[in-house]
């Protein structure tokens, strides 16, 4: 461990993505010592992991914020340790350790199935999975995904347009349909990501399809001209095609059941058709017509968002998320950043939520930033209102010995600099925009073989 300062208080920040990472150097800046527990080797979350592979520039612009905002002395990195019920270590194993408080940004690693009959089918998949794979995120960058030729997407925000990117640019499947159980009024993509895979639609069969649609958008007042043109007008300036992948809209179309072959492959994607029913707010219920039908597809992939690890430690509520507390005693803007066991009605004193784990699948990097900013400044409140002598070296002494007896490599946060340098050495070498590294072994490798570690020994 690094020095310590003199007297200031031990907290924890569990997960390096944009929001632990924003949160931990707002509570580095405000003289707190920063534990930061990471499951992955490498930090940024989804930052890393998420945003598509080729958008270099992005992804190398935060790399680099990311190492700055690593570079204070009292922010200390633990990766590869899992912090859950069955992990590395539990939440209370922490909290016995005498961190005066703790911000879980974990994001939202639970898997969010619909429940559908068939979701077992070998050929359905979750969007998160194949997003870690090509993104290289180990264990999914070392498994196989049979993707057939015939893809149904179900969700029409910006993950399925980046699933239609790697299906369509990369795999060159035949077709790919993406599923709505709403209409063209109500996409959530933005034109940005849509222009990556908007030349592979097939015209004829959109044109067919929004004539369906429009009687059903103007039964609860849509501007369809509007709507059309949000698909349309992109197109001109989208990227050229550079696969015969046929892209199709099937809107109005809830899933119903995944129908499969005796062997148990995936043969297709049965929908209920919707129309809309206008909420008073000015949302729209879609609500199944009872008319059945059946999408050909031999792979089907979730689109739909991501929840919260149930397994991690902290009580969720009726909707799945993890519990916040209703009436905050530490709101920031209005918001409830304080785990909650709403069994005994009682926060749990000391735990604050941000990012993707206090809001599932919700909004870009900026937006965790700016939650994991706004959670530590919760937690801050509390800590603040809650004066207590945990004493820094304690903490990080009981922390280091634990993780000490795990018999598996824990990964500094010198560590980490020898992975991102030895990356980019290799791709330098290789003439390469970025190299990853796509197994713990061999990062841990890299690590243990980077110049200045053998300089050291
Ligand atoms: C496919 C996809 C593409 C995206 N593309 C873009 C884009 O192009 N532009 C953009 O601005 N935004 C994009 N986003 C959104 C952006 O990635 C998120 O807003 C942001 O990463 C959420 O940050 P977070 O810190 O809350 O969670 P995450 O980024 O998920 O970080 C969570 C961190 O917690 C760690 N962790 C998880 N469980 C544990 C545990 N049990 N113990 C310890 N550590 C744990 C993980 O290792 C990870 O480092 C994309 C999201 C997805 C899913
Ligand atoms: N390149 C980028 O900038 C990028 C890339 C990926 C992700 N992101 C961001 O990451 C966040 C998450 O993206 P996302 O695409 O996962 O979520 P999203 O934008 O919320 O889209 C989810 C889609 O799934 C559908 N869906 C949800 N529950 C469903 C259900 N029970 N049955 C049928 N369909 C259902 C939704 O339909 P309804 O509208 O009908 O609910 C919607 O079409 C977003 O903020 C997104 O912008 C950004």
């Amino acid at each position: 461990m690094s020095s310590l300062i003199k007297n200031a208080r031990p907290v924890a920040v569990i997960g390096a993505g944009p929001a632990g990472l924003y949160a931990a150097k707002e509570l580095a800046d405000a003289g707190y010592e920063v534990a930061l527990l990471n499951r992955d080797i490498k930090l940024g979350g989804l930052a890393e992991y998420g945003i598509y592979y080729d958008k270099h520039k992005m992804k190398s612009g935060l790399r680099k914020q990311f190492h700055r905002l690593m570079e204070a002395d009292n922010i200390h990195y633990y990766g590869n340790v899992k912090i859950a019920a069955d992990g590395d270590l539990s939440l209370d194993d922490l909290r016995s350790m005498g961190f005066a408080g703790i911000l879980v940004t974990v994001g939202a690693q639970g898997t969010k199935w619909l429940g559908l009959p068939g979701e077992h089918y070998k050929g359905v998949y979750h969007a998160k999975d194949l997003v870690y794979h090509y993104n290289k995120l180990p264990p999914f960058s070392q498994k196989t995904y049979q993707i057939g030729e015939s893809v149904a997407l179900i969700g029409v925000g910006n993950v399925m347009t980046d699933i239609a990117h790697w299906t369509i640019r990369d795999l060159k499947v035949d077709k790919v349909t993406a599923v709505a159980r709403r209409g063209p009024a109500e996409i959530k993509f933005t034109k940005k990501e849509w222009q990556n895979v908007a030349k592979n639609l097939d015209r004829d069969a959109f044109e067919k399809e929004f004539a369906e649609c429009v009687p059903v958008m103007e039964a609860v007042g849509q501007d369809v001209e509007m709507a059309k043109d949000f698909i349309l007008a992109p197109i001109a300036n989208a990227l050229e095609p550079d696969s015969d992948s046929c892209f199709y809209f099937d809107f109005f179309a809830n899933p119903t059941q995944i129908v499969g072959s005796e062997a148990g492959k995936v043969t297709g994607l049965e929908v209920e058709e919707t129309k809309l029913e206008a909420r008073p707010d000015g949302t729209t219920k879609p609500v199944g017509t009872g008319v059945k039908r059946v999408i050909p597809a031999d792979t089907v992939i979730f689109c739909i968002g991501d929840r919260v690890d149930a397994d991690f430690g902290l009580p969720l509520n009726k909707w799945q998320e993890f519990a916040k507390n209703p009436n905050p005693k530490y709101p920031v803007e209005d918001t409830s950043y304080e785990a909650y066991d709403p069994e005994n009605d009682q926060p749990l004193p000391g735990i604050f939520l941000a990012g993707w784990a206090r809001e599932a699948s919700y909004g870009l990097v900026g937006i965790a930033r700016k939650d994991g900013t706004n959670g530590s400044h919760a937690l801050m409140q509390y800590l603040d209102d809650t004066p207590g002598s945990e004493r820094a070296e304690d903490a990080f002494g009981k922390l280091e010995a634990q993780l000490g007896k795990l018999g598996k490599p824990v990964v500094s946060k010198a560590d980490w600099l020898r992975l991102s340098a030895a990356e980019q050495d290799r791709a330098a070498a290789l003439g390469l925009e970025e190299f990853k590294f796509g197994s713990n072994d061999e990062m841990l490798a890299a690590i243990s073989m980077a110049p200045e570690k053998l300089g050291e020994q």
